[in-house]
């Protein structure tokens, strides 16, 4: 059995980014990212934290704007975003999610101009995803896609089993595993799928993001596939917090031919994704 190790993984793509960031630098641009956060939600507190930290890792200039989640409108964050949208010295943009429900993520991803969309949430960038090929990816379908392509699982033909239909995975994954680099035969399902077992049992390849811990045991898994857990949920055991998948690795690691863990799977790699958009929007907009 592979593991297909997402940490590791990260550590080589660093260097590369690092050269990167280093070779902008050296030009005379520092790229420069700005995120927002109108939520009180821990999670997200932490996701931003290792934004902010690996940013300053890798010298690249970050900066944290915090809303009030109760006070925060919707006229507030979009005007934020303006001001960020013409200012010369910001090459990135993300919100954080989830937002507050009075506030339309849909319109703040819209708002966010293409250029600076480092997340590609923006429709613009999301409609670019049914072409070949595009500059900006969404992170964590990228993250997903590069640990696929650096263990070299040819996906051409292959029947890929995606498991969720979230903006942020499950539907841009679709799209770019269509794409003729790929050729995956690709099925998306969800929480109103039915004969979910079924479907999953014909994957050649298993990508749940349902952020159910230990969802899918050995009745779900056909033998010798790859499996790609993108779920994360926390759990209680004893006394302390543990971080599992969707996959119950346990019971499933003698059947497949590859899986990732969580952690260390996905997770590791897509803030490197998010960083590789970034140099992507910072040359965009210097190269004259
Ligand atoms: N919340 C959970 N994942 C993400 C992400 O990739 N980007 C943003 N902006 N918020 C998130």
């Amino acid at each position: 059995m592979l593991i297909l190790d997402g940490t590791s993984l990260a550590a080589k793509f660093k260097g590369k980014i690092e050269d990167e960031v280093n070779a902008l630098i050296k030009k005379g641009t520092t790229p420069s990212l700005h995120i927002l956060l109108a939520n009180a939600d821990d999670a997200s507190a932490i996701y931003v934290r290792n934004k902010l930290n690996t940013c300053e890792k890798l010298s690249i200039r970050a900066k944290l704007h915090k809303f009030n989640p109760e006070s925060i409108t919707q006229e507030d964050i979009l005007q934020k975003i303006s001001l960020l949208n013409v200012d010369e010295n910001v090459h990135g943009i993300l919100c954080q999610l989830p937002l507050p429900k009075h506030i339309n993520a849909d319109m703040v991803a819209a708002a966010i101009a293409p250029k600076k969309d480092v997340d590609c949430f923006n429709p613009f960038n999301i409609g670019q995803l049914f072409n070949e090929e595009t500059l900006l990816e969404p992170c964590t379908p990228k993250a997903i896609i590069a640990l696929l392509h650096h263990y070299q699982i040819d996906l051409t033909g292959k029947r890929v089993v995606i498991i969720g239909r979230s903006k942020i995975v499950g539907k841009p994954l679709a799209l770019m595993l269509l794409r003729k680099q790929n050729n995956a035969t690709v099925t998306v399902c969800h929480s109103r799928s039915k004969n979910l077992k079924e479907i999953c049992l014909s994957a050649d390849v298993l990508i749940p993001a349902l952020g159910k811990a230990n969802f899918l045991n050995e009745d779900y898994i056909k033998p010798e596939a790859v499996v790609v857990d993108v779920g994360i949920s926390k759990i209680r055991v004893g006394d302390k917090n543990k971080t599992c998948g969707d996959v119950d690795f346990n019971r499933v690691k003698d059947l497949v031919f590859a899986i990732s863990k969580v952690p260390g799977g996905v997770g590791p790699m897509t803030i490197h994704m998010l960083i590789d958009n970034l140099v992507k929007t910072t040359k965009m907009q210097t190269q004259k």
